[in-house]
């Protein structure tokens, strides 16, 4: 009795219900943070060219499109800040202005959705000039502790507003330390920290620059985002932030990262966040409007990849369509 004939894997294949039986709970929509990019004005629902079905929302329309999402029961939101170019400047600066264009909607909705848990994205990379995560060194550096510094206040200033919590993403080594030190301090400590720990340097979030208008205008983000060919660094990242008191981690991207996720999980006891990019996002759907692949099931089983790597909350854009792709609660 070693095998074939007498073992049969596909008697526990039989029927949908037997099927069902053995198979993991699809992620529910309280797992979900659906990531969304608001910009100042009235009235305003700007298409992102680059991300079919999103929009760069005014706070207004932005409550709007938040009625059907929280009575579908998605867990919170993450906030993305968008200005006009001219605005921007050599330092960043603009992005820990108290009555920004993060904490103005981080108050709104507040108010609006008791309920819905608001994260605030916090980099420096939308409001800076150049493009880049933080204000640069006379070498064309990101000066790292310099831009701590600005992260910091511009974390006190989402807290202040409201903010359940913030999301430090501009991989600068003490970030998290930073942030928490500059929330704790003006008595904030309820406020979490969702650190982005291990943030790859992707080919994954063209799109995303696109809406945020936030490439660097010249070189790249290497010399601070982690190699994707280096996975003993990339988690060395992820519990070096957990060391400096993150209470949630993150690994972003998720589809080319499962693996990442996996080892974390069995490192540390902390929440895992994945973050399904827009990248991600963007090439289901051109596959899908060519006719190579069947959009419901081909995001079914992404999100499902990365709740079986391991991941608790799953930050995707695909969060608003929970219904759609998820919602009858069946396996894959
Ligand atoms: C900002 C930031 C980026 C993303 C989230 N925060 C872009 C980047 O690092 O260039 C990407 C999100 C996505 O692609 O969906 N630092």
């Amino acid at each position: 009795m070693s095998g074939y004939p007498e073992r049969r894997m596909r008697r526990l294949r039989q029927t949908p219900r037997i099927r069902r039986m053995f198979e993991m709970e699809l992620p529910g929509p309280g797992r979900f943070l659906w990531p969304v990019f608001v910009v100042e004005g009235q009235g305003l629902k700007q298409p992102i060219e680059a991300m079919p079905g999103q929009f760069r929302y005014s706070p207004d329309m932005l409550v709007e499109a938040l009625k059907p999402v929280t009575e579908m029961g998605i867990g919170g939101i993450l906030l993305f800040g968008a200005i006009s170019n001219d605005r921007k400047n050599e330092s960043g600066e603009p992005a820990c202005d108290p009555g920004g264009i993060v904490p103005q909607t981080v108050r709104l909705v507040r108010r609006r959705f008791p309920d819905l848990v608001v994260f605030t994205d916090l980099c420096l990379c939308a409001y800076t000039s150049h493009g880049h995560c933080g204000p640069l060194d006379r070498h064309g550096n990101v000066d790292n502790d310099a831009a701590n510094a600005a992260l910091a206040r511009a974390a006190l200033a989402h807290a202040v507003a409201g903010a359940h919590g913030v999301a430090p993403s501009a991989m600068m080594d003490g970030q998290v330390v930073a942030v928490r030190g500059a929330l704790d301090a003006a008595g904030f400590s309820g406020t979490l920290v969702m650190s982005y720990s291990t943030k790859f340097a992707s080919a994954f979030y063209e799109p995303f620059r696109d809406a945020e208008q936030s490439a660097p205008r010249a070189g790249d983000r290497r010399g601070y985002q982690a190699s994707p060919a280096d996975l003993r660094q990339a988690l060395r990242e992820s519990l070096l932030d957990a060391e400096e008191g993150a209470d949630i981690l993150m690994v972003k991207p998720a589809l080319c990262y499962l693996d990442v996720i996996t080892h974390l999980r069995q490192r540390t006891d902390l929440p895992i966040a994945a973050y399904n990019v827009s990248g991600e996002y963007a090439m289901m759907i051109a596959a899908a409007e060519r006719g190579w692949g069947e959009l419901q099931r081909m995001v079914r089983e992404a999100l499902l990849a990365i709740a079986r790597a391991g991941a608790d909350i799953i930050i995707s854009y695909w969060a608003p369509r929970w219904r759609e792709f998820l919602g009858d609660g069946g396996g894959a």
